[in-house]
């Protein structure tokens, strides 16, 4: 639990996808917002669990907040969404909305990729309308006096984004979505449909422009052997230490490692199963008369 006078960030680590799902919420309203959350899924048999998104919702009730949004930093690859069941949970006794799921402008130029290698044109509702609120940079959201401005970061996937939260008129921490990772593990490939290492160099750049003492939290890790997980560094930290994009890294060298490395990496195991749910905001395809879903695997397309 991180936490400043005014608001506060509570991380949840997925070992099975190296996720991190965060909570913050703004101290004196007790509104939250929930980031990235994962729907348990195990390819072997097909069965689903939300018992990580459960633990999510567990504390949101415990904690007294009230869920406001649910912030996607992007397309994941590498979980499905638990956006849908989560938005639903409500302390117990309340009713009101569900909270919007919000994801990036761009969603669109990723679902047009995706919905054309998995054959869900007709699925995928128009200008981006499976979710809730699409957001273009700079565009702020409210979380009672705080404040979430979204940055478009855009490279592992042309819509990501990341969410900086200002407290007090300045930024006070970074939800960095899939541009870092911890310092001694680099950062986000580039090599998916729609992915540019220029553009995440740059978007790094600006991340990393910010002050030294910015709080950043990453959207995964994959400790290194005798390190336990981490998911909060700074940018004073990352600018020293980031073994891809520390100081002194120019664009060039850059590109050159990542489109190198890139050709080396394996797709993530759930990867298939994953976009086609979360170009839908974390929705199942829909069922047939009756009642049975199926998820596609689409052959020699990636
Ligand atoms: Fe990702």
């Amino acid at each position: 639990m991180t936490s400043t006078a005014s608001f506060g960030v509570q991380a949840f680590f997925d070992a099975v996808t190296g996720t991190v799902s965060y909570v913050l919420h703004d101290a004196a309203s007790r509104e939250a917002a929930v980031i990235d959350p994962v729907w348990d899924f195990d390819v072997q048999s097909g069965r689903t669990s939300t018992a990580s998104a459960q633990r999510i919702a567990d504390y949101l009730q415990a904690e007294q907040l009230t869920l406001h949004w649910v912030l996607e930093t992007h397309t994941h690859a590498d979980h499905l969404s638990a956006a849908q069941w989560l938005r639903m949970q409500m302390p117990s006794g309340e009713v009101r909305v569900a909270a919007p799921v919000v994801i990036g402008q761009q969603i669109t130029q990723v679902q047009k990729v995706f919905g054309g290698i998995y054959g869900m044109e007709d699925c995928i509702a128009p200008q981006g309308a499976d979710f809730d609120c699409l957001l273009s940079d700079g565009d702020v959201l409210a979380l009672g006096a705080t404040r979430i401005r979204a940055l478009g970061v855009p490279g592992h996937t042309p819509a990501d984004l990341a969410y900086a939260v200002e407290a007090a008129g300045a930024v006070a921490a970074i939800f960095v979505g899939d541009t870092l990772f911890m310092p001694d593990v680099g950062t986000a490939r580039c090599d998916f449909p729609g992915g540019d290492a220029r553009a995440l160099y740059r978007s790094i750049g600006r991340l990393l422009a910010h002050p030294p003492q910015t709080t950043l939290y990453v959207c995964h890790d994959y400790p290194p052997a005798g390190r336990a997980a981490a998911w909060c560094s700074t940018v004073a930290e990352q600018r020293a230490h980031n073994i891809h994009v520390h100081d002194g890294v120019d664009e060039a060298a850059f590109v050159a490692m990542r489109e190198a490395r890139d050709a080396t990496l394996a797709m993530p195991q759930l990867m298939l199963p994953s976009v086609q749910v979360n170009i839908r905001a974390g929705r199942l395809p829909d069922a047939d008369a009756q009642g049975r879903r199926f998820l596609k695997l689409p052959v020699d397309a990636l």
